[in-house]
């Protein structure tokens, strides 16, 4: 629905100048026929513009206004500067003076169709009130035409003052010119000719000056948008989300990060590590390679991986384990490497961010991650950088953990099973598998037997599953349990980028199966035997998360008082990012490294709004932390608790969360589609008083995105 009505209103947009354009130019012809009958003609021709333009302008008022109903926010600041501002107002003049009189021109029969209009006649269709409200809406239709061209969400009053500026200044001068022509047409000359050679001079002239204007303009974007060889992460614009402003150490060398000692030393990422003594309770070696791989359909193509596997061998530790994970970058050429713990609560340094928490691990070196795992859960891991490349080309796989006690029956399975979707390129295409099968596969399971599927969304656009043949319930969302879960059948299971979704279901005797529907085709069935069929039900309504499983304490919720609160909007805009031209995503008007930093204290509550008035999916991740989902689109959570490490925030989406900020650190946050990452839609959670030696580009070649 929001897409539709925003995909419209910006179509209507694009249409709506030349529409108007066109019509304005017919009515100002009018007056300058040198018969009756022309006159007739083109009073015609305009009436049939005028409705034209009338009917997308209708258009595009109703899409407005429905955009509104789903909520003002949608529409603030340009949409309703384009539209109410700018176009409203012309449009209405054109309806009250201008369509009457061409409707009377064009309807007046003429007795001598080849004799000269009346005075009078020339003189109403010249009027300043004939021809300018046309005009002037077709001066205005210019903010809806350049309305993607302008950076969102910024400078409201501003946009507002120049969009009207140009619109008064605009009426001054056509209505001067309207009057001059007026008077001489009462001075009875005849319609003037330009000698063509003086028109095509100034024809020539206009163009040359706009190309230059344009020329200009596109070279100064280029330049401007392009990004410093190196820059810090923490160069964002802090924002304190309502909370004092006191020490952002980066600039003023601020407080110290645990209050009431009296020292004031910054704290370095560098001394946020997990436990650098003891002995481990598990040890894994990642290698990066590179290496040639095949689906299982037979598809081949060099994939980047860990160990040689697509995904990377799954890690599975127990709860309250130390893990040590060495890191060996065997890539050939000039490819660093890291690997970030998505979703896990770990301390910062050891979080694997090229750039903001390490320098990224060159050919030939090794890194090693040393941590306890608190938590349990479904998470995953994958190198932070380069990451819309590297994560794409298979540098990621599945991280299980296991929880201490196995008290809960939930949590006991006769079969455990990680399903990780993932789109892979190769030579032929993009294709959907799960793991490395791109084809439908069989397994079996005994009938009463439970079993679990934990779903990871590796790709960087949201999957829709469906799991066919069986009652389930879903179980974890993004690792985390939720209290008591019901029974449900046939609901569409979306995952967005990044996120996780373990669902349950106890082994029938009839077949069940698993599909991404992205992958009709393909999939996993399960069948006491092997063997047997059942098609995908791909029509069901989506499972809800804000209303699934019951109400249980939380540490907080919506109406714990919090100390920071931040609203995030995301939207799009046509400009350049870091050279390059196209649709770019931002956050409040701004890509990364101007995105804002969100500056919190530790003990912090934190809430945060997020808006989608895009027209994608941004799975909007935060490291480090885990968010309780408050409310969506207005209507608090009615069920279980939902804590989430990513959100999946769709267009038209509005979803209100709170943290409590209790792992210091620089943490990223950031939209989990690797190519928006890559456009710049990526921003920081600073804790107070935390500093980081590590910068983008440099020596090491850092680059998070
Ligand atoms: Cu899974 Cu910053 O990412
Ligand atoms: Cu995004």
């Amino acid at each position: 629905m929001y897409v539709t009505l925003s995909r419209l209103d910006f179509i209507l947009g694009l249409v709506l100048f030349p529409a108007w354009l066109a019509a304005a130019l017919l009515v100002r012809r009018q007056a300058g026929r040198p018969t009756a009958g022309r006159a007739r003609r083109t009073a015609r021709i305009a009436l049939v513009l005028l409705s034209l333009a009338l009917i997308a302008t209708v258009a595009r008022l109703v899409g407005f206004i429905q955009l509104a109903n789903l909520d003002w926010v949608f529409v603030e600041d340009r949409r309703a500067i384009s539209t109410l501002a700018l176009l409203l107002p012309g449009a209405l003049a054109t309806l009250v003076l201008t369509l009457p009189r061409v409707v009377s021109a064009a309807r007046r029969r003429p007795a001598d169709r080849d004799a000269a209009p009346s005075e009078a006649e020339r003189a109403q269709a010249a009027s300043v009130r004939t021809v300018l409200p046309p005009q002037i809406t077709a001066v205005g239709a210019l903010g809806g035409f350049f309305e993607k061209f302008l950076p969102p969400h910024r400078s409201t009053v501003l946009n507002l003052a120049v969009g009207l500026g140009v619109l008064v200044l605009a009426g001054v001068l056509l209505t001067v010119r309207a009057r001059a022509r007026v008077r001489r047409f009462s001075r009875g000359a005849a319609p003037v000719r330009r000698s063509a050679g003086r028109t095509w001079g100034v024809r020539l002239g206009t163009t040359v000056v706009a190309l230059g204007a344009a020329f200009g303009l596109v070279t100064f974007g280029i330049n401007d948008s392009r990004l410093p060889g190196t820059f810090s992460m923490m160069q964002g614009e802090p924002d304190y989300g309502g909370g004092p402003a006191g020490g952002h150490s980066h600039m003023a060398g601020g407080p110290h990060l645990h209050g009431g000692t009296g020292t004031t030393a910054a704290v370095s990422v560098d001394s946020l590590k997990g436990p650098r003594e003891g002995k481990p309770d598990r040890v894994f070696n990642l290698t990066a390679q590179e290496k040639q791989v095949k689906l299982a359909s037979g598809r081949t193509f060099t994939a980047w991986t860990y160990n040689g596997q697509i995904p990377g061998p799954e890690l599975r530790v127990k709860q309250g384990e130390l893990v040590e994970i060495k890191l060996t970058n065997r890539l050939s050429g000039k490819t660093p490497v890291t690997i970030h713990w998505h979703g896990l609560d770990i301390p910062n340094g050891e979080d694997g961010v090229a750039g903001a928490t390490q320098d990224a691990v060159q050919p030939g070196q090794s890194y090693t991650y040393r941590f306890r795992v608190e938590e349990s859960g479904t998470r995953w891991y994958h190198s932070h950088q380069q990451a819309s490349e590297q994560v794409k080309r298979g540098l990621f796989g599945p991280l299980v953990i296991e929880p201490a006690k196995q008290a809960r029956s939930v949590n006991k399975a006769d079969k455990d099973v990680t399903v990780v979707a993932h789109d892979w390129e190769t030579p032929g295409g993009s294709y959907p598998a799960f793991g490395n099968s791109d084809v439908l596969e069989r397994r079996t399971a005994k009938a009463g037997e439970k079993v679990r599927l934990r779903l990871v969304n590796s790709s960087n656009l949201t999957k829709t599953f469906a799991l066919t043949g069986v009652p389930f319930k879903v179980t974890a969302l993004d690792g985390t349990d939720i209290n008591k879960p019901g029974e449900i059948k046939d609901e569409l299971l979306v995952v967005g980028g990044a996120q996780r979704m373990d669902v349950e279901f106890t082994m029938p005797l009839s077949p069940v199966r698993l599909t991404d529907a992205a992958a009709k085709d393909a999939g996993i069935i399960y069948s006491p035997d092997g063997k047997g069929d059942i098609e995908p039900k791909l029509d069901g309504p989506e499972f809800d998360l804000t209303k699934y499983g019951e109400a249980t304490g939380t540490p907080f919720d919506a109406g714990s008082k919090s100390e920071r609160s931040f609203k995030l909007t995301f939207d799009d805009w046509l400009g350049f990012y870091n050279g390059k031209f196209g649709l770019r995503q931002t956050i409040n008007g701004k890509v990364f490294p101007d995105a804002p930093m969100l500056m919190v204290k530790e003990g912090d509550l934190v809430r945060t709004k997020f808006i989608n008035r895009g027209e994608e999916d941004h799975p909007i991740h935060l490291h480090g932390h885990h968010m309780l989902v408050l409310s969506k689109d207005g209507k608090k959570t009615t069920g279980s608790p939902v804590w989430l490490d990513t959100i999946n925030v769709r267009p038209g989406d509005q979803w209100e969360v709170a943290f409590k900020a209790d792992n210091p650190g620089i943490w990223m946050d950031h939209c989990h589609n690797f190519v928006h990452t890559g456009l710049g839609m990526v921003m920081h959670l600073a804790y107070e008083g935390v500093t980081t030696p590590y910068s983008v580009g440099g020596k090491a070649h850092n680059r998070p995105e």
